[in-house]
């Protein structure tokens, strides 16, 4: 019998998982002669090369079979003690290394999530707007995906009552830290209200938080798991901390839940990176990681600065921007219902690019909305890509208005 051409098998959770832009414009955006403020990239000067290099040597002389070798599924337990212990003093917690699994980056602890607990149909409630590789990674498992407002101090807690309240709601998935994309953080009030309410409809949440260690001011609220530890899945991140190549995350389970999430993390791939795994470890305890963080930090706050007044001095004044108190992404509003994609269009022909707001939206939602990445260009590329996409704006703003006077 004839078979269908090999792009009519794929199934139908894999047809549900929507492009990246990001990851599409990332290939154009490598060239040097591009301006990115696109992707979600930490900035190369910060990682810490020759203390990785050292560790990686010292770990292959003292561990290296250990190392080489298949390992546990849950993770090497010297860094999940590190990592519990490292919150606990943070944030007054309880937190067992038993109750943490190291992920191949924040990502995987997404999918595997989602493997647990979506079944096609079911209810996943989202930000709006909220992280394309979260939406990416959900879809797999074809979930009805439902959306919650977000306002400046987090989400719009009486609508979230009223989507519990009306809908079956299995999982929340949320960014309460800085988000991606919006730049916002979630005020201690909303995070409190929000856990009475995960407690009270019993739904469970993502509480994706790789930006955590980068706040600018050091003033972090609890997470939200810690208000409502049964309920939330509280995942975590090297990748802002350390770098995103040696693909190393966390989550933090709630009682009872880790060998659920360790079997469905052995379907995945056994385990995380070993290699990785160790090296991180000997990097953080060999290391000042507190001074490493606060160079990243003070670095990122003069650059998320450095990109407001950028904007201030070239774009339009209707143009609305957030200021975050950390991360790595601001979030604009177009005047006008200026279409993001045809800026971006015109500004990757001088070499400028950013990603349109639609892509953060499970609805048809932010065509005037931009993902700005403040982290990652230098400051003389970065006033220089301000200014060309300022300069395309307004000559989009004046044709849009002349179409107005016609
Ligand atoms: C909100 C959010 N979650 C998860 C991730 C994935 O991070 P990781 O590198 O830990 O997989 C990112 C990466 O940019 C992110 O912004």
């Amino acid at each position: 019998m004839k078979q269908a051409n090999n792009h009519e098998k794929f199934s139908e959770n894999f047809k549900q998982i929507p492009k990246s832009f990001i990851r599409e414009i990332l290939n154009v955006a490598g060239s040097d002669k591009m301006i990115s403020f696109a992707g979600g990239l930490p900035n190369p000067d910060y990682f810490p090369i020759e203390a990785l290099k050292h560790s990686a040597g010292v770990v292959f002389q003292n561990n290296g079979v250990e190392m080489l070798q298949y390992a546990g599924s849950r993770g090497y337990l010297p860094l999940r003690q590190w990592i519990a212990n490292r919150y606990n003093k943070k944030y007054q917690l309880s937190i067992q290394a038993e109750n943490i699994i190291i992920t191949n980056g924040s990502q995987q602890a997404i999918d595997v999530i989602g493997k647990m607990f979506v079944n096609r149909g079911d209810d996943v409630l989202v930000e709006k707007p909220t992280y394309l590789g979260g939406i990416q990674a959900l879809s797999a498992y074809s979930p009805r995906f439902l959306e919650t407002s977000l306002n400046s101090d987090g989400p719009n807690i009486v609508e979230t009552g009223r989507i519990f309240e009306e809908n079956d709601v299995k999982l929340m998935y949320a960014i309460p830290n800085f988000q991606n994309p919006s730049g916002i953080t979630y005020s201690e009030e909303k995070r409190i209200k929000l856990a009475s309410l995960l407690n009270d409809h019993k739904v469970l949440m993502l509480e994706d938080d790789p930006y955590n260690e980068i706040c600018f001011d050091q003033k972090c609220a609890k997470p939200v798991y810690a208000y409502a530890p049964e309920q939330v899945f509280w995942t975590g991140s090297f990748s802002k901390m350390v770098a995103p190549g040696l693909r190393m995350g966390w989550v933090v389970i709630p009682d009872g839940l880790s060998a659920y999430f360790e079997r469905a993390k052995q379907s995945v791939d056994l385990h995380s990176n070993n290699l990785s795994q160790h090296i991180i470890y000997h990097f953080l305890v060999n290391n000042d990681i507190d001074q490493h963080l606060k160079t990243i930090r003070n670095a990122y706050a003069r650059q998320c600065a450095l990109m407001q007044q950028l904007i201030e001095r070239y774009m339009p004044h209707n143009v609305h921007y957030t200021k975050p108190r950390g991360g790595m992404f601001l979030w604009l509003k177009l005047p006008y219902k200026i279409d993001a994609y045809e800026l971006v269009e015109r500004t990757m022909k001088q070499n400028v690019v950013f990603v349109p707001g639609s892509s953060f939206f499970v609805s048809a939602n932010g065509q005037s909305n931009i993902r700005m990445n403040f982290s990652n260009a230098s400051d003389d590329k970065m006033e220089e890509g301000i200014r060309i996409m300022a300069s395309e704006l307004k000559t989009m703003i004046y044709q849009s208005e002349e179409l107005l006077l016609l």
